[in-house]
This record gives C-alpha cells, structure tokens and sequence, in this order.
C-alpha cells in the first residue's frame, strides 16, 4: 500500500539503531519507490554536526548495511536529498525552537518523532515536542524498547508519553513483530485449518522458544550491563512471540483486537518458580573459528552480575494451554545464530509397529525465525526399500529462500511504514508492556536477592549446563535443529 508523503525525525540520529537500522531501513523502501515526493527525513541529536556531516554519516551507514548491488549510487544520491539535521538537547531546551521552525513547512504531512533513545528520555523529549507544540495533529511518536527497566519505571515512562501523546498515537516498537517469519506464524495458524484443531494442550506436549546469537556484547557493553538477557530480550522479543503463538484467533487483524488477545495471554503466564529459570554470563571462548573474550573483558569491569544467557519455563494458565511448558532460552555468544519456535506434539497413544521399526519420535513443527527463514514439519516416514518397516523422522522443509525468489526486508521497513500508515497491529500497547512486566519483576527482584551469580560459559557454546537439565528434568531436551 503507498504512503502518504511523511515527515520522519529520529531522535539519537547518530546512534547505533539509526546507523544499523532506521537509515538502511529508509533507503531500501525508497529505492524500492515506496517513499513518495516529499517524504523527509530529520536526524536530531545532541552532536553539533553539520548537515554535510549527518548526510556522510548516513551515506556510511548505507553503505556498510545494504549490499553494494542493491544500492545503485542514484538511488543513494536521491535517499540522500531527503535528509535534514538539528542538532537538539534532549534534557534541555537547546535546537528546539530550531526544530519547530524547520518542521513548519510540513504541518500538514504525517509526523512521525521516533525516538532513537535510551528510555530515560523518552519523557523529557515527548515533553519538548509538547511545549513546542510539534506534538498536535496527527503527529506520531515511536518509542524503541526496552520501555523502562522494571514495571514501575515502565508505568512512569507511560504516563510521561501520554501526558503528550494520546496511546492511539503511540507506537511501542518491537522489531521482532516486524519479520517476516513472526507474522507467517499468524499466516500459519489463522489461515491454515490444519493447525488450530490440534494447537492446545490435549495435542501439544510443550514449546521452546530459542532466540540464540552469535555475537557478543559488541560495544554496547555500557547498555547491556543495565539491562541483562532478560530485560533486552525476554521482556518483549521473547514474550511476543509467545504470545503470537499461544494468543487466541482475534476476530480480525485490527490493531486492538490482536493486541486485546496478547494481553490475556500475558495475564494467564503463572508466576516463575524459583527452580525454572537458570540465567548464565560468558567466559572466553570461541565464535566463529577464532579466540573470543568473556563479559566482563568487553565490559572493562572485574565483576557484574548481569546475565547474557536466560533459560525459562513458563506456564499458561488457562483451559488451552494448562500444563504445557513453554521453554523460553536466549543468549549471546551461544554456538550459532539460530531463532526459532519449535512446537512438539504429543507422542501417538500406542505403537503398531514392532521394536524393529525404531522409536516413533513425536511431531515437530518448527518456525524457523533466523537464518534460513521458513517452517519445518517433522513426521515420521518408512525408510525406502524392501527391508521391513523402519521408521524415521523426515520434515516437510519450506524454506523462504527456495520458495520466495525476493528478498527479505528488515523488520524496520515494514515496521516504520505501518507507523506512517497509522496501523498498530504489530505494535504493543501500553497494557501489554506493563503486563509483561509484571511477570518479569519478580525474576528480577529474586535475582537481585540470589547470593549466587549468574553461571559461567564458555562463549561458542549452548550455554550453562544447568540449562540443559533445566529442560532435561522434565524428560525433554532442547531441539538445537534435531528432529
Ligand atoms: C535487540 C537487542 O532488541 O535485538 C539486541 O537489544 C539483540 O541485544 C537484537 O542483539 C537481536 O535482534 P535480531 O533482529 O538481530 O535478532
């Protein structure tokens, strides 16, 4: 669907998310001609750059995150006109007039203030863009997770919001709602009859939900200690897509009925027992053939207690779903970069082949997030030939690559547009945020009273051992791509 010609500011233009993120984001819709005339884009932070500066900066960013073929220097030099900058204070009134006079022109386009930042000044920025009256009309606001750092504070960057602006203005963004494969799982269980007759408890012996990474910390120590695995990626990546999984079918895909769904889901989570969580923090190791260092070496600090590994169980407690485990597990610099969703089903009642057939494993259907997008259904098959019945498992692979000849956006493409397009379906809100919180608090409060420290690992592995007897004491093991 087009968009309207729009106007985009970026508060913290100059950080991390802008570089990798919304810049690329940006030029790929628009060399793929979904930026109409007169969609601008205005980089504010607080370096006193000149506009030569930002737009060098941004061409950089271009070129170090979008493939030299996709990015014919035409296409960049016309991304590029689109630029502006100003340099503001966020936690002062520094450049704001400035920016009011810069955004006059273009009163009557959508405004989208997206803001780049640290979750401390999402209140002092809304603020501003009140007093300065750039928050009237239709003017939209994006806000970057993590939404506060436990429920009270979240509760308090909330109410700063919409003291300025009303929720059906606000967009709390989760990037992992935007790819591809996380709205396919809506596409595989709302537009398939296959699935939903089986999907609950009297069919499904339990889900794991991995997000894995590769990396490190990657200079982003100062953040992260802050933060932790479970914050950064359980609070809102990993409970998103619990929800997608384990939310009822919405009557249709408007925004507050799919979110009206999620939020009963979140509300059902039991709270964590104490012996269902194990949280781990890397020691040196090895990623990608070569020597890697622990946390607290890219950190620069002799000790933290912050933990870059998370493994959970968490339960649902309502007729669907009660008593089906939900394994949840992320980390850094864990064996591969693999997320996916694996949901296994119950075995067969009784076996009709003999012991020589071998095991009959259960079904498996597994979304595949990241790398190599696509779904995976495990089924048992006869092994070919004459030699008697001899089963194995055998999936029906539908992978996006071979199935899709396009390539596939980031999330941000999407998501930025559906902020323009004024479509919050895949955005959280305020309620949402506050309920995840509030299964997460108390993880948080009982870790800040644990004596003992996260468990070490080696980076290049799957993580504490711990971990793995977490799962393996229920008599299940973590899929980790077998069948
Ligand atoms: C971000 C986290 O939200 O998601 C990062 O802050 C993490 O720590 C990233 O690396 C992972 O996103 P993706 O899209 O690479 O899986």
């Amino acid at each position: 669907i087009p968009v309207e010609p729009f106007v985009l500011v970026v508060f913290g233009a100059t950080g991390d998310l802008s570089r990798r993120k919304l810049i690329p984001a940006m030029f790929q819709r628009d060399a793929a001609g979904q930026l109409p005339e007169g969609a601008e884009i205005f980089g504010v932070s607080r370096s006193k750059l000149d506009h030569a500066e930002f737009v060098a900066q941004a061409k950089a960013a271009v070129e170090e995150h979008v493939p030299q073929a996709e990015r014919p220097a035409l296409l960049v030099e016309r991304f590029l006109k689109r630029l502006h900058y100003v340099a503001a204070d966020a936690t002062g009134d520094g450049g704001w007039a400035e920016l009011a006079e810069q955004l006059k022109p273009f009163k009557d386009r959508v405004v989208v203030f997206y803001l780049a930042t640290g979750p401390a000044l999402f209140g002092p920025i809304c603020e501003r863009l009140g007093r300065f009256g750039l928050a009237d009309g239709d003017a939209r606001v994006v806000v970057e997770k993590p939404v506060g750092k436990d429920g009270e504070s979240a509760h308090a960057v909330n109410e700063a919001i919409s003291r300025v602006f009303p929720e059906d203005r606000v967009y709390r963004i989760d990037h992992y709602l935007g790819k591809e494969t996380v709205q396919n799982l809506m596409a595989l269980r709302f537009a398939n009859g296959l699935f939903e007759p089986l999907w609950n408890a009297a069919h499904i012996d339990h889900v794991q939900i991995t997000v894995a990474e590769s990396l490190g910390v990657e200079g982003r120590a100062g953040y992260y200690d802050t933060a932790g695995a479970l914050r950064d990626m359980v609070q809102n990546h990993i409970l998103q897509l619990l929800c997608l999984v384990a939310m009822e079918p919405p009557a249709h895909l408007a925004a507050d009925a799919v979110r009206d769904e999620k939020l009963k889901v979140l509300r059902a989570l039991q709270p964590a027992q104490e012996h269902s969580w194990v949280r781990g923090q890397y020691r040196a190791g090895a990623s990608a053939g070569g020597p890697v260092p622990g946390y607290l070496d890219e950190l620069g600090a002799p000790e933290s207690q912050t933990e870059t590994f998370v493994a959970l169980k968490a339960e649902i407690g309502n007729w669907r779903w009660a008593g089906v485990p939900f394994y949840l597990r992320t980390g850094k610099r864990l064996a591969e970069r693999v997320s996916e969703i694996v949901i296994t089903f119950r075995p067969v009642p009784h076996s009709v082949f003999g012991e020589g057939a071998g095991p009959i494993q259960p079904n498996r259907l597994v979304i595949r997030l990241q790398p190599d997008e696509g779904v995976k259904l495990w089924l048992m098959i006869k092994d070919p030939g004459p030699g008697g019945m001899r089963l194995r498992p055998v999936p029906l692979d539908m992978s996006f690559a071979a199935a899709f000849n396009a390539r596939n956006p980031d999330a941000y493409e999407r998501l930025v547009l559906d902020v323009v397009r004024g479509n919050q379906t895949l955005f959280m809100r305020r309620d949402e945020v506050e309920a995840a919180w509030a299964w997460i608090d108390p993880i948080l409060e009982a870790w800040s009273q644990a004596p003992e420290p996260p468990k070490p690992y080696t980076a290049g592995t799957w993580g504490p051992s711990a971990a793995i007897a977490l799962i393996e004491r229920d008599g299940r093991t973590w899929a980790d791509g077998a069948p």
